[in-house]
């Protein structure tokens, strides 16, 4: 489609992952290219390509079952901003997602929350985003409660385990944080059951720690506390305001949470709106 200024709205493939990378990069971002190719290899992209070559906007919705997406990696390059391409690259994604029937769901920064409230998005809860230079104290799970590494025989659980707490449908996307960093993927259970997980990954500033979905925050704590210590940091662990534990924990170990993000919801999804058993996102991008 043909766009001003010599511009094109073009959709992006997994081979355009290198080419696209700057934009985040550009914004100050954690995201490598393989987050790029796993993204685009997995969700419907499009972007704004001058014709030289260059990538200066981008945005795109991954499926998280067949009732809700997740809109990621909105991006204009600062040059190109308040000219209207981050809204037409929206309303392109969003016509995506009302064709198959569904809600969209995203984690909001301070410059997108503006363009998303005009396009009916509404706000859910408050996250803040924590840099972790060295993690605190290893914290000890609660009695009866064991911490395993996680393997791919507990790809179906973990991702049952999720969907019922999170109301997110990402198996997909747990088993690839698996794959991407067996060090940080552990799993808490009681007399053989779930009752939480952790994995991450590799950033390219930062290792980033998440999702952490757990029944109770002191289960949560205990998870991520193992992982981090495990792994080297850096890390980044964007985690919901409301569990004052674990900002604690956090705090007295010396992270500091300059950013912030708001999930957002279009539609309706049931569930989206409680963040009890959510302690960390897979990162803003990835729910
Ligand atoms: C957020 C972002 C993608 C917006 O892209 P954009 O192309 O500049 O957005 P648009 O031109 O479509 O803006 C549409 C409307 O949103 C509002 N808006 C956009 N940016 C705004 C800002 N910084 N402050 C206040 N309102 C803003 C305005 O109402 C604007 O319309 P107007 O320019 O006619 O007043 C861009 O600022 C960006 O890449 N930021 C860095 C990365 C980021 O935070 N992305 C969002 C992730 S959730």
């Amino acid at each position: 489609m043909a766009a001003t200024d010599g511009l094109l709205e073009r959709a992006l493939h997994p081979q355009d992952a290198e080419a696209v990378w700057p934009l985040s990069i550009e914004a100050g971002w954690n995201q490598t290219v393989a987050d790029w190719r796993f993204m685009l290899e997995s969700g419907h992209a499009i972007g704004v390509v001058e014709p030289g070559g260059r990538w200066v906007a981008s945005a795109l919705a991954l499926p998280l079952g067949r009732r809700l997406f997740w809109l990621s990696m909105v991006l204009v390059t600062a040059a190109r901003r308040r000219q209207g391409l981050g809204t037409g690259l929206l309303k392109h994604c969003l016509a995506y997602v009302e064709s198959a029937g569904a809600a969209a769901g995203l984690d909001a920064t301070e410059l997108g929350r503006p363009v998303y409230l005009p396009l009916g998005f509404r706000d859910l809860y408050r996250i803040s985003r924590w840099h972790i230079e060295r993690p605190g104290p290893v914290v000890a799970p609660p009695d009866g409660i064991e911490l395993r590494p996680m393997t791919a025989a507990d790809d179906d659980r973990v991702a049952a385990f999720d969907t019922t707490r999170s109301a997110l449908a990402r198996g997909y996307i747990l088993a690839h944080l698996r794959q991407r960093r067996p060090d940080l993927a552990w799993v808490a259970q009681r007399d053989g059951d779930v009752v939480g997980f952790v994995v991450g990954r590799d950033g390219r500033s930062a290792t980033s720690l998440g999702p952490v979905v757990a029944d109770n925050e002191a289960v949560a704590l205990a998870l991520a506390s193992r992982a981090m210590s495990v792994a080297s940091g850096p890390f980044l662990m964007d985690a919901p305001d409301s569990h004052r534990e674990i900002a604690r924990w956090l705090h007295d170990s010396g992270a500091t949470a300059p950013r912030y993000f708001i999930r957002m919801l279009r539609g309706d999804l049931a569930g989206l709106e409680r963040e009890d058993h959510i302690f960390a996102l897979a990162g803003a991008e990835l729910a």
